[in-house]
């Protein structure tokens, strides 16, 4: 009996400590979460696929997959709502200094890639690839 009730106390004890633990987070803002390796480049308006040659880091709040970090507001926005954001097709975005290897259907995670920009380009947002009729996410092609 006795033995029954220390095991009952004990995870109640266990019961409040992760639940004190979650409390402790921090919390994101709206169309952020909690990465626990984020990326020392987040997205942005500007340059919303960054290459990134930085070690992540730990639990930080950063844009959820489709949005990027607004210069100005320092919300995490859908592309379209970028202020410098040109009349790109639906699933694209306007980037100023794009990637000459864009993912594509064939090729979704391009390796070997020139740092050269394409300016001034509408390419395929973050978490899309360039399929034959316009960008999809990966599982649509
Ligand atoms: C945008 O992406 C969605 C999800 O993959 C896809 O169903 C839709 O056809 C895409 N739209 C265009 C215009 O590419």
């Amino acid at each position: 009996m006795h033995f029954q009730e220390t095991r009952i106390i004990c995870f109640a004890i266990l019961l409040v400590i992760v639940m004190a633990q979650k409390r402790n987070e921090p919390q994101c803002a709206r169309n952020e979460e909690l990465k626990e390796c984020g990326s020392a480049c987040e997205p942005t308006c500007k340059d919303p696929v960054p290459f990134c040659r930085f070690p992540c880091i730990n639990n930080v709040c950063q844009c959820v997959l489709g949005f990027v970090r607004h210069p100005t507001t320092g919300n995490c926005v859908r592309q379209n709502q970028c202020p410098d954001a040109k009349n790109c097709g639906v699933n694209e975005t306007f980037s100023e200094c794009g990637t000459a290897c864009e993912p594509s259907c064939s090729n979704p995670e391009p390796r070997m890639c020139t740092r050269q920009c394409i300016v001034d380009v509408c390419q395929c947002s973050p978490g899309f690839v360039r399929g034959t009729k316009g960008c999809v996410r990966k599982d649509h092609c």
